[in-house]
């Protein structure tokens, strides 16, 4: 497969689409960003690496880091942390409040924001130093020793989280969280606000494309069955309450993040990390999934 004339391609053309959509702007601080930026990187399972654009540019992955939480609270929990959280799509928006509370405070699943927040809770109970645990963790599974937190957009977004404060006080009083408000809310913010490249997300994320490597990162292990759950909520959960539209469109485990950016993985063949900062009202990167659409009509090539 010719990855490099595929992505070359399909930076043309989606570049040369009228753009659609808007830079994030409730968190003040993503608000300044260039919004002709973007970047693709795919690495292959055979250790390829094919990149185009702004791939080498920090962003703010904001709720990608939400599958680096989750993969870490797996592995501290197991099977437990279902007990807390579920596993179905909630088709509302990534930080709604009106199905928290007829469900009792929990959350339908770890990628919206409710979720990540008993994510980040469970995190808090069990890590000696959860800040940095969590970015050694995320130093080690994408090889970038530089990776780290960018503490003007986790205070702009401190500044304005009135949404993140109202789950968080909702799912409090369903006893659903264990930990200090204040304490979480700081924890989760800085991880949303971990700045990292196209490049780095691939790498980042192509141990959950390898099905025949151990899953063993700063001592967050996965077992295959650990990593099949986590890839299963990236396609139905991942792109909020446009998830079916990303697998109908895509066919691939993905997540988003408001910053702008996607990560996927095709397992055995890739993973694949695109940014562009105009976002849709859903909070999904536009140009990020026309790319990734165009990616697997072009390989014909994805899990659906
Ligand atoms: O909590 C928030 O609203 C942001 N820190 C993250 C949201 C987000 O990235 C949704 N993604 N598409």
């Amino acid at each position: 497969m010719d990855y490099s004339k595929i992505i070359n391609e399909i930076y043309q053309e989606v570049k040369s689409e009228t753009p659609q959509g808007k830079v994030a702007s409730y968190i003040p601080e993503l608000a300044h960003i260039d919004a002709d930026k973007f970047g693709i990187s795919l690495q292959t399972i055979e250790g390829k690496d094919f990149s185009v654009g702004h791939f080498d540019e920090n962003f703010s992955i904001q709720s990608i880091s939400k599958v680096f939480s989750l993969s870490m609270a797996f592995s501290l929990l197991g099977d437990k942390i279902w007990n807390r959280i579920g596993t179905e799509p909630s088709g509302t928006a990534f930080n709604s409040i009106m199905q928290l509370e007829y469900e009792k405070g929990k959350p339908r699943n770890p990628f919206i924001n409710a979720g990540a927040l008993v994510v980040a809770d469970i995190l808090i109970s069990h890590l000696p130093n959860p800040k940095t645990d969590f970015i050694e963790f995320i130093r080690q599974i994408s090889q970038n020793s530089n990776i780290s937190y960018d503490l003007n957009i986790a205070q702009s977004e401190k500044q304005t989280g009135f949404r993140n404060t109202a789950l968080i006080n909702m799912m409090k009083s369903y006893k659903n969280i264990e930990n200090n408000i204040e304490t979480v809310l700081d924890f989760y913010f800085c991880q949303c606000s971990v700045t990292m490249t196209c490049r780095d997300l691939a790498r980042s994320f192509l141990p959950f494309a390898n099905t025949s490597s151990d899953f063993n990162f700063n001592n967050v292990r996965l077992t295959k069955s650990q990593i099949k759950r986590i890839n299963a909520l990236m396609i139905t959960c991942g792109l909020y309450d446009e998830s079916g539209e990303f697998t109908f469109r895509v066919g691939l485990p993905g997540k988003s993040g408001v910053g702008g950016g996607i990560a996927a993985i095709n397992p055995n063949y890739y993973s694949v990390a695109v940014w562009s900062p105009l976002i849709n009202e859903k909070g999904n990167s536009v140009y990020g999934m026309k790319a990734l659409e165009l990616l697997t009509t072009k390989t014909e090539n994805s899990i659906c």
